[in-house]
C-alpha cells in the first residue's frame, strides 16, 4: 500500500463499460481492504477471475500445516537457519519457524523452478531476500528484485516468485491482518514524511503486465490459496492473470535494505528507531551500516553497544545478514536469535566495554519485535543451538569484538 499507480489501460470511470481490442466487455475486479472502507485497487480481466472448475485441499507440511513444539522453556534461543537444506520452490520449500496470532516467520531456500502461483489470504507477506535475485510475477505485473531487497506482497495477491538459477535464501514474514508502512511515517495526506527513513522514490513497483505464455503458463492453471492456515488448489481452464490494466494503491513493491536511512543519536537510541515496516503487534526493523552514537564531554563518552535490557512486553528476534557480528560466538549469517520477553538480554561479555570509542558499525540485520510471544515450530527446534542461552556466562574471549544494536 503506497501511492496510487496505474499500469496498462483503464476506463475513465470505475464501474463503466470497458472493452478489449476485439470489442469484448472486460470484467472489472475490485480488491478492497477493511470491507469497502480501506485501500483498494481495481483490475480489468479478459476472462472473469471467478471460473475455477475444481478446488482441492493441499498440505505442505512444515509450512502449512506446521507443528509447534510442545514445550518451550523460557530462555534466549539461537536458530541456525544456515543448517536448513535447500528444498522445493518459493512455496513448496517454505518452512514456518515461529508464530503467534499476528505473525508467522518462515524461511525458504528454493532449488527448483517456481511452480504453482500462490495467494495468501491470511495476511500481507514481506520477503527479505538474503541471497538471490529474480522477479515476482503477479496479477499486478512483473516486479524485479535483487539481493537484500524487501518484497512486500499484499494479502490476496496471486503471484509466483522466480529466482535467478532457481536458487536463493528468503526470509518471509506473514503479518495478520496487515504488514506495511507504519502510520507514523505518513502525513495526514498519506504521503511518506520527510522524517521517515525512506521516501516514495525508494520503492520499486511492477513494471509491465503479464501476458499468457504457453511455455511458462500451464493450463489448467493452478493457484494455491492460503486461508485460515489451510491450503486449497484452485484450477482454471484459462490463464486467470490476463489483466489489461489496473489502478489503485494495493500492489507489490520492492525496497532495498541499503536504501534505508538509519538514524544515529548523541547517545544510544532504542532499536525500534530502525523500524522499517509494522503490523498488528509487531515491527520489522533494519540494522544497516552507519555511524554510531557520538556523545563526548570530558571523560564521559557514549556507549554505542546497547545496555542489557528487559523489554518486558516484547519478544525480539534478529536475523543476521552480514557484518561485524560474525566474530560473535556461534552466530553467523542466517542465524536467528530469539530473545523472549520475561528474561533480560544484553551484549556478550566484554563487548559493552570495547564498544566505547568506536565510530561505525557495519552490521546488516533484520530485527522483529512482537508483543505476543513467539512459539517455535519443530523445524526451528530441529536446527536450534541448544546451548546459546548459556553463552553469556562463559569466559570472555578475545574474539568477542562484535555487538549488535539489539
Ligand atoms: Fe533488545
Amino acid at each position: 500500500m503506497l501511492h496510487r499507480l496505474t499500469l496498462g489501460r483503464i476506463p475513465a470511470k470505475p464501474h463503466t463499460t470497458f472493452h478489449d481490442e476485439d470489442g469484448r466487455l472486460l470484467m472489472e475486479q475490485m480488491v478492497t481492504r477493511q470491507g469497502f472502507e480501506g485501500p483498494y485497487s481495481i483490475l480489468y480481466y479478459r476472462t472473469p477471475p471467478t471460473d475455477e472448475f475444481e478446488v482441492s485441499p493441499l498440505k505442505l507440511p512444515g509450512f502449512c500445516p506446521f507443528e509447534l513444539v510442545k514445550e518451550q522453556p523460557l530462555h534466549r534461543r539461537h536458530i541456525k537457519t544456515q543448517d536448513l537444506r535447500p528444498a522445493g520452490d518459493y512455496l513448496t520449500g517454505r518452512r514456518t519457524l515461529m508464530a503467534n496470532r499476528n505473525l508467522q516467520i518462515g524461511l525458504a531456500k528454493p532449488c527448483e523452478p517456481a511452480g504453482r502461483f500462490f495467494s495468501n489470504g491470511d495476511g500481507d507477506e514481506l520477503y527479505f531476500v538474503n541471497e538471490g535475485s529474480g522477479f515476482v510475477e503477479s496479477v499486478y505485473g512483473l516486479l524485479p528484485f535483487r539481493r537484500h531487497d524487501y518484497v512486500l506482497i499484499p494479502k490476496g495477491t496471486a503471484y509466483r516468485l522466480h529466482l535467478e538459477g532457481d536458487r536463493g535464501t528468503l526470509l518471509v514474514f506473514e503479518g495478520r491482518p496487515w504488514l506495511g508502512i507504519p502510520g507514523e511515517y505518513r502525513n495526514r495526506w498519506g504521503q511518506i514524511t520527510d522524517f521517515a527513513p525512506y521516501s516514495h522514490r525508494d520503492f520499486r513497483v511492477p513494471t509491465e503486465l503479464l501476458a499468457f505464455d504457453a511455455k511458462k503458463h500451464k493450463v489448467p492453471f493452478e493457484l494455491v490459496v492460503k486461508q485460515a492456515d489451510e491450503l486449497s488448489v484452485h484450477r482454471y481452464q484459462h490463464f486467470p492473470l490476463d489483466v489489461v490494466g489496473w489502478d489503485g494503491v494495493l500492489y507489490p513493491v520492492a525496497f532495498s535494505i541499503h536504501d534505508y536511512q538509519p538514524k544515529t543519536g548523541l547517545v544510544h537510541l532504542p532499536p525500534t528507531i530502525h523500524t522499517t515496516f509494522a503490523g498488528e503487534g509487531f515491527v520489522v526493523c533494519s540494522f544497516v551500516p552507519r555511524k554510531v552514537d557520538y556523545f563526548e564531554r570530558g571523560d564521559s563518552r557514549a556507549i554505542p553497544c546497547p545496555y542489557a535490557h528487559s523489554s518486558v512486553d516484547m519478544d525480539e528476534i534478529l536475523y543476521y545478514v552480514e557484518g561485524n557480528f560474525t566474530s560473535r560466538r556461534g552466530i553467523s549469517s542466517e542465524s536467528i536469535s530469539l530473545h523472549p520477553q520475561g528474561v533480560t538480554h544484553g551484549p556478550h561479555p566484554g563487548t559493552y566495554q570495547r564498544s566505547v570509542g568506536t565510530e561505525r558499525t557495519d552490521e546488516l540485520a533484520v530485527m522483529c519485535d512482537t508483543y505476543e510471544p513467539l512459539r517455535l515450530t519443530t523445524t526451528a527446534s530441529g536446527v536450534e543451538d541448544k546451548d546459546y542461552h548459556l553463552s553469556w556466562v562463559r569466559h570472555e574471549s578475545p574474539g568477542d569484538q562484535a555487538w549488535t544494536s539489539k
